[in-house]
């Protein structure tokens, strides 16, 4: 039985090579198709705690139906005799008769267990559906939508800046769980901690407990089938609300789940909040729950610190009009992340990027005065030694009143009044840490470096008394 069932989905697993041939990236694209593979499903599925009671499924955005046929095959191997009741939504035509098939064949291989299957060919966020379910279980399109796209006007309740439809296929379902059900989804990370999530996370943590997440440690090799950069992440909530609930956080090197380790970790400890803002940080190791813990102890931020951190205003396709390769009169130096050598500042380079900008009322706003500004490049990927990257700009190494900073670079400094050289080298020596590179890498699942962010960033408590005392004796 158990060597069928798993041929079963192994077939259902490949029917996307015939399925992508029949159909363009474009249509892919279109409705955020990207399937899961058979190793992933088995796995999403044997994370519902089996119940052997009258059971009402969800699959929302169900394609071929891999991951419901996977969790019903599961239901199957635990002697369940009760009736399922199975809701899929799909929206693409194209591929409800492959989902209807491969349920066909489910529903005739089972005939000990009573499904009745319930195909919804609509958009599964503007559907009015008053029913609640045991488990949820799904692989959701992911894309941007514009904010004021139905969907999003429908679920304004999450909505922070650009939206992206799994957040709101997320939300809508916690919505539709009973008091006791469960929800698996496999997503990108970014609702961990992007900016654009930040409602979301509210709206989790106040409807839902969290469960588990899975993170794959390598980013391209989850979905064999697919080419997807995203880091994928596979989290299970409840719906009860758990007090002093505890997490299991599980990490493998690919969708075998070879390497496969997990620990638990208290819910409050992942999920907090430093300026209001509740970031979900995903600790793999027995160090990055030390450095979690450590880190969680203060509340102090650099923003609570008073810094800022903003982004270089030079945009070279949009102010090219204003750069120049040679000094000339009226000019002042443009810095690119080039131009930090070991985190010096080495100016003129002899490279293909402008070192220069013209100093006229046009381009002034494009400026900032000359000061001592600790710069954070803005953009690095879990495959580089460092997330964090920096560079020291020292008022005194420079003769001109404003200097320019490409877009591609965060520059740290603070509105009252203008940092000394010591405290900016205290503060760089801190954000250039392995320590403050873990903790980030537990936090930050894309590839920027965000202003925001940096300023949510914690400070211990030695580190701030350290910090205000140099302020004193300045
Ligand atoms: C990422 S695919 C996952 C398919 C399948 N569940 C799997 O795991 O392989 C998401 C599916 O959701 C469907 N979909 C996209 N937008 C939808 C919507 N608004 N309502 C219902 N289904 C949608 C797509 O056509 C696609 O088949």
């Amino acid at each position: 039985m158990t060597a069928r069932i798993s041929d079963d989905l192994t077939i259902i697993e490949n029917q996307y090579i015939n399925y992508n041939n029949l159909n363009d990236e474009i249509h892919k694209k279109q409705f955020g198709q990207y399937f899961t593979d058979k190793s992933i499903a088995d796995y999403m599925s044997s994370l519902f705690i089996n119940k052997n009671q009258d059971i009402k499924i969800l699959d929302c955005g169900a394609g071929n139906g891999i991951l419901s046929i996977s969790l019903i095959n599961k239901l199957s191997k635990y002697n369940f005799t009760k009736n399922i009741e199975l809701t899929l939504y799909e929206i693409d035509n194209n591929i409800i008769p492959l989902l209807t098939s491969n349920l066909n064949k489910l529903q005739n291989k089972l005939n000990n267990i009573n499904i009745k299957i319930n195909i919804i060919e609509k958009n599964f966020i503007l559907d009015n559906n008053q029913n609640k379910f045991d488990y949820i279980i799904s692989n959701p399109p992911y894309f941007k939508i514009n904010k004021s796209s139905e969907e999003a006007v429908r679920m304004n309740h999450i909505v922070f800046g650009q939206p992206n439809i799994y957040m709101l296929f997320m939300a809508k379902s916690i919505e539709l769980l009973r008091n006791d059900g469960e929800m698996v989804f496999i997503t990108p990370r970014s609702f961990t901690s992007g900016s654009y999530f930040k409602k979301f996370r509210d709206y989790l943590k106040t409807n839902s407990s969290l469960q588990h997440i899975h993170i794959f440690k390598t980013r391209n090799k989850h979905f064999k089938n697919e080419n997807i950069l995203q880091e994928t992440i596979i989290t299970k909530l409840s719906k009860k609300i758990i007090r002093n609930n505890t997490v299991t956080i599980s990490s493998s090197d690919n969708s075998l789940f070879e390497n496969y380790q997990e620990a638990e970790i208290s819910q409050d400890l992942i999920i907090n909040s430093l300026d209001k803002d509740i970031i979900i940080k995903i600790p793999t190791t027995k160090s990055d729950i030390k450095i979690i813990e450590k880190f969680g102890k203060t509340n102090n931020s650099l923003k609570s610190l008073g810094y800022t951190v903003s982004t270089g205003k030079v945009v070279k396709f949009r102010n090219n009009e204003f750069l120049l390769k040679e000094y000339k009169n009226k000019s002042v130096p443009l810095y690119w992340m080039n131009n930090f050598k070991q985190e010096k500042l080495e100016h003129p380079l002899n490279i293909n990027k402008e070192q220069y900008i013209i100093n006229t009322p046009n381009s002034k706003k494009l400026l900032i005065k000359t000061s001592n500004y600790l710069i954070i490049k803005r953009f690095s990927s879990k495959e580089q030694k460092r997330r964090i990257n920096l560079g020291y700009i020292l008022k005194d190494d420079i003769k001109e009143d404003y200097i320019g900073l490409e877009n591609h670079l965060n520059y740290l400094y603070r509105k009252d009044s203008e940092i000394n050289k010591n405290e900016i080298f205290i503060i760089g020596n801190f954000l250039g840490s392995i320590e403050v590179d873990k903790y980030f890498r537990i936090t930050n699942g894309n590839t920027q470096v965000n202003a925001s962010e940096l300023m949510n960033m914690p400070i211990p408590n030695n580190l701030a008394k350290e910090i205000y005392e140099l302020r004193q004796n300045s």
